[in-house]
């Protein structure tokens, strides 16, 4: 079965309008593969531009986060309901600076998954281990930590509709990136936990490998059996770059 790969762009709190043109303008002409699907996640102020600047239909837009409540005094908040107004298909969650900086905890990213998925919306789930965990020998444990709340509140049936992320802490922006073996090693336990639960579902999953990906890792990176694409942060702020990424699915 061929999943579905995705090259994923995580601007983070980057970017502005001019990055917005410039972006649409070098991808607009990209030549992807039919399976392949490029999504730019963007801070929400520019989500619309955005979409009204791309018109390639493999290439999606997503915001970063959303409010596990339908609506209400959550003054600062970005609710499912408004993303669909502005025909947002996808949404990041659960990313570790979520988790570190604003406390989110598993449970809640999992709240943030169920009501993404209850919106119409396609969650990015992204899991991964400290530095400490990985030395001490705790990728797993921590991975399960991450993974087992979501699984708990939507039933793993959902996770068809579902991108998981593995973002290993040490490699956010630090440029280390995981290498392609310990990558795919990691990815394959992820898929295979997911598989303990619900087999056909596991082999639908992307699973995307984020952390320091740049044009010169990407390609081995994605060659591996369960790395499906990637999501990319500080390479997806720059045009030649992040198009050469997607060219290396
Ligand atoms: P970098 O690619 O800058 O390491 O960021 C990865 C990331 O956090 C994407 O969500």
């Amino acid at each position: 079965m061929k999943r579905q790969s995705i090259v994923a762009a995580n601007w983070k709190m980057n970017g502005d309008l001019a990055l917005v043109e410039e972006m649409a303008n070098g991808l607009n002409s990209l030549e992807l593969k039919d399976h392949q699907t490029v999504l730019i996640n963007t801070p929400a102020p520019y989500l619309t531009a955005l979409s009204s600047a791309l018109t390639h239909d493999q290439i999606k837009v997503g915001a970063q986060n959303l409010n596990e409540n339908e609506k209400g005094a959550f003054t600062g908040e970005i609710s499912a309901l408004m993303l669909n107004d502005l025909a947002v298909q996808y949404v990041v969650l659960g990313h570790s600076e979520r988790r570190s900086i604003y406390g989110e905890t598993s449970e809640l990213v999992a709240k943030k998954v169920a009501h993404a998925l209850n919106n119409g919306l396609v969650p990015v789930l992204c899991i991964g281990e400290s530095l400490e965990e990985r030395e001490g020998g705790q990728t797993e444990a921590s991975l399960e930590a991450q993974l087992a709340p979501v699984i708990a509140e939507i039933g793993i049936e959902k996770f068809v509709d579902v991108v998981v992320a593995y973002e290993p802490v040490w490699a956010i922006g630090t440029g280390k990136t995981a290498s392609a073996a310990m990558a795919q090693e990691t990815h394959e336990w992820i898929r295979s936990y997911l598989a303990a639960q619900n087999a056909d579902v596991a082999q639908t999953v992307p699973l995307l490998y984020g952390g320091s990906v740049n044009a010169a890792t990407a390609q081995e990176l994605f060659a591996q059996p369960d790395i499906d694409g990637g999501l990319v942060g500080g390479a997806s702020l720059k045009v030649e770059e992040f198009k050469n990424i997607c060219l290396a699915v």
